[in-house]
């Protein structure tokens, strides 16, 4: 997971977004791993799906652009190497490349995709979900919104890649892949620690700007501004998560 701002501490990650490797169930059953196979996890984190891809019998190998990420992966037994997924340099080595809630970070799609076609043998697989068109848009516009009021940058509210199916598509096919199934999946996903706990995992760069008296104040407005929508009568917030999950197969 890269952004240039964006820190991780891999506690704070625990405690806040542990959902994000516990719900990656689905992309890992279309992975479809068998025992023996060869897969990069591609923005692998702090390595909670590599270490299952590991106990499925897989010969896993993990890049993220987090050095915190890729202590915590090794420190779980995983060979995890520092790498921007955007500058991958292996070739042809892996029968599938794997990623979970990685690839909207990584802001240039095309540099991605040519990585993971020349990481793969001949007919091997990528196999992938993170955001697509949609996702998490009401916080994007409260946080847009509040920004007005403030006086913060506009821009800091959305550093993140959510395509949708026709422009991945067509960007996995000029790269020589043949997609097999792709689709826009709505996954409004309970947030364990609030939006509070999610707003300052994920998108801190944006309340930083901000001196703390203001911060305080700027959170509350985005958080009062989204009761309505993402949080029900028991106090339970989600988010407005829209996955998009693809399997496509260099040709
Ligand atoms: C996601 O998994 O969709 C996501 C996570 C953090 C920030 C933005 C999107």
């Amino acid at each position: 997971m890269s952004h240039s701002k964006q820190s991780w501490s891999p506690d704070g990650y625990s405690r806040h977004a542990r959902f994000v490797s516990e719900l990656g169930a689905p992309v890992v059953e279309l992975l479809a791993p068998e025992a023996g196979e060869r897969i990069l996890d591609l923005g692998c984190g702090d390595g909670d799906l590599s270490v299952k891809l590991l106990q499925m019998g897989v010969e896993v190998v993990g890049v993220d652009s987090s050095p915190d990420f890729i202590a915590a992966a090794c420190a779980k037994g995983i060979d995890a190497r520092l790498m921007d997924g955007q500058d991958l340099t292996f070739d042809g080595e892996f029968h599938a490349v794997f990623s979970n809630a990685a690839l909207h970070w990584m802001t240039r799609p095309s540099d991605v995709i040519a990585g993971v076609a020349r990481a793969l043998r001949p007919g091997g697989r990528f196999v992938a979900e993170f955001g697509g068109h949609g996702n998490v848009a009401a916080i994007v516009t409260a946080i847009r919104a509040v920004a007005r009021i403030h006086g913060g940058d506009e821009k800091l509210a959305h550093p993140w890649y959510f395509p949708t199916t026709d422009e991945y598509a067509g960007l996995l096919e000029a790269a020589g892949f043949a997609v097999e199934e792709m689709a826009l999946i709505p996954r409004p996903t309970p947030l364990p620690t609030g939006l509070a706990g999610w707003l300052e995992t994920f998108r801190q760069p944006f309340f930083d700007q901000y001196p703390d008296d203001v911060r305080a104040r700027v959170l509350t407005d985005v958080e009062e501004l989204l009761r309505p929508a993402l949080c029900d009568d028991a106090g339970q917030w989600s988010a407005d998560y829209v996955r998009l999950r693809l399997r496509a197969r260099l040709t």
